[in-house]
């Protein structure tokens, strides 16, 4: 039996510990926010917070977040995260998502991202494409993504 803490609430989950966070999460947790995209770190789409950094859950054991606090969509964008918000508001604002399927891995690299910066800190462009590089879009939103981070990062400001 392990224990994980998902956004503020532990939770005992009776699985091998080398079991992917992405898995315990969907599979145990029934919090299926967090996607299946490569299952190999390349695509961004399973991407949740621990300790506040982005990682890649589909590749991260639940081992190695014994006694962190994982964070996930269902948590980041609920109204309780000022940065989480700013990003969901600029993500609605901007009509981001298309087919949706690669987007709560992109907001939650949207979120860590802008919580990295300074306050106040206005991303360029080329930054923000930096950050949000390793989340992959089939559709090809990137574009509406650039825009809703340094819409994000200008309400936060
Ligand atoms: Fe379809 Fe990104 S919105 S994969």
């Amino acid at each position: 039996m392990s224990t994980l803490n998902v956004n503020d609430r532990e939770y005992s989950v009776d699985v091998d510990p080398g079991t992917p966070v992405l898995w315990a999460l969907r599979d145990t947790l029934g919090m299926t926010g967090t996607k299946f995209g490569c299952g190999a770190a390349l695509c961004g789409a399973c991407t949740v917070h621990l300790n506040g950094q982005a990682i890649r859950s589909c590749v991260t054991p639940i081992s190695a977040a014994a006694g962190k606090k994982i964070t996930t969509i269902e948590a980041a964008t609920s109204g309780g995260d000022r940065v989480g918000s700013a990003v969901h508001a600029a993500w609605v604002k901007h009509d981001v998502a298309q087919c949706g399927y690669c987007q709560s891995g992109q907001i939650m690299s949207a979120i860590a991202f802008l919580k990295s910066l300074p306050r106040g800190n206005q991303p360029t462009a080329s930054e923000i494409d930096s950050a949000m590089a390793g989340n992959i879009c089939r559709c090809g939103t990137y574009a509406r993504i650039r825009v809703a981070v340094a819409d994000a990062a200008k309400a936060l400001a």
